[in-house]
């Protein structure tokens, strides 16, 4: 257990925050001046006090301004423990370890056969193009292409450079909208007519039984679109940099049995988060609440000595979770953690036994304030061709 040696010479990055997102992840989000919360236990509390209100990904802009029915994410108190209840049998154990596992094993089959064909792939196009496919099953988008899908997605969600004009900033914002629409038109009505002729068993399918109205469907799909297909893109990308550029880190992933891979995934999710700050409001606290993602899952009284490092044998007490605040905690804790977890893991291993793979480009680092999220694009695979 090299981390747990102390912060000698053992631990070279005890001192500095040696994460490749260290310097991008002070741009921060967009809720201006939160009362950052930093340590593990304080941000605990706050996440599982009954009374915390969700105040990140715009969701006061959405309740002021809407009557509609709010998606899960908004949602507090019993209204929500009713909908996490209703939704709680697409992420069971054994649908994660059955269906989606099969889908994710023919999935990542294509993936790598294109990649093998073609001798080179972007890293982070294939980790989209699973992402999606794996969260559109779930939520029941499954009417329409899924690579027109996910570029819709991506244009909706995604951050880039901020524009520094006001007419630019315009255009973006006609930009996204226009992409909404098309999301509408194309992904989610084409779902619900089909669920309505045929119900399945899907996040879809469930909302239409609930009485939600087609707007209130697109909002509840967005919402996955931001927490489940954009976060596990990004973290699939990372953990394969990671390791691509981490040789003993690689094999070690690769001797694993399945347990210990999701172990080791888990640890290079804590130390770098997708999502870095989780914003909450607390009757009787001024202001808005942010919890320092990056910050509590560096902290030492839960992490240990160096806890910047990746280190799979850190031996975090199971009552924290190896990712310790990646996840969320609480009420709102993400269902799809072991979904993507083990589309991490299945995937990463087939990538790895690709003959000849290099990683030819290293990502660049970008920024989107809206999960308060690193990017990464243009990490350039190469490989063997396949005859
Ligand atoms: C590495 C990948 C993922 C990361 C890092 C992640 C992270 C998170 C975090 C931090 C939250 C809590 C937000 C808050 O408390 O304000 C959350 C919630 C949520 N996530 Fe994930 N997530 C991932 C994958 C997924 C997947 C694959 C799905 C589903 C397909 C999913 C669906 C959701 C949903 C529906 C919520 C809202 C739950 C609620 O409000 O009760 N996530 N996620």
């Amino acid at each position: 257990m090299a981390s747990r040696a102390g912060t000698g010479p053992q631990c070279p990055f005890a001192q500095e925050d040696a994460r490749k997102t260290a310097r991008i992840a002070q741009r921060g989000g967009l809720v201006r001046d939160p009362v950052r919360i930093t340590e593990f236990a304080d941000a605990r509390a706050v996440l599982r006090s009954g009374e915390a209100e969700q105040a990140g990904f715009l969701s006061d802009l959405a309740r002021r301004y809407s009557r509609m029915k709010q998606p899960i994410l908004f949602l507090s108190g019993e209204e929500h423990r009713r909908q996490r209840k209703a939704t709680a049998r697409f992420f069971a154990p054994k649908v994660v370890t059955g269906r989606y596992r099969d889908l994710i094993r023919a999935e990542t089959e294509r993936l790598i056969a294109r990649l093998r064909r073609n001798g080179s792939a972007a890293l982070d196009a294939l980790s989209l193009d699973l992402a999606v496919t794996v969260a559109a099953e779930i939520v029941g988008l499954t009417e329409s292409d899924p690579v027109a899908m996910a570029g819709r997605l991506e244009t909706i969600t995604g951050g880039g450079d901020r524009p520094r004009w006001a007419i630019m900033k315009l255009v973006m914002m006609m930009r996204r909208q226009w992409q909404v629409r098309h999301f509408l038109r194309e992904d989610v009505r084409p779902a619900i007519a089909a669920r309505k002729a045929a119900p399945r068993d899907d996040v879809i399918s469930h909302l239409i039984a609930e009485g939600y109205n087609d707007q209130e469907i697109l909002v509840e799909c967005l919402t996955y679109g931001a927490a489940g297909m954009i976060t596990t893109r990004e973290f699939i990308t990372m953990a394969g940099w990671r390791m691509m550029e981490e040789p003993a880190l690689r094999a070690r992933f690769m001797a694993a049995d399945d347990a210990d891979r999701i172990v080791l995934l888990e640890e290079i999710l804590r130390v770098e988060p997708v999502v870095g700050m989780i914003y909450r409001r607390l009757p009787g606290r001024e202001g808005v609440l942010g919890i320092d993602v990056r910050a509590a899952n560096a902290d030492e009284s839960v992490a240990g000595a160096c806890p910047y490092a990746v280190d799979p044998e850190r031996g975090i007490e199971a009552k924290y979770g190896h990712a310790v605040m990646a996840f969320g905690d609480g009420e709102h804790r993400c269902p799809g953690a072991q979904v993507a977890m083990h589309e991490t893991a299945i995937f990463l291993e087939a990538l790895f036994k690709v003959p000849g793979l290099r990683l030819e480009r290293a990502p660049d680092v970008g920024w989107n304030a809206l999960i308060t999220g690193y990017e990464l694009r243009g990490a350039l695979l190469t490989c063997d061709r396949a005859d």
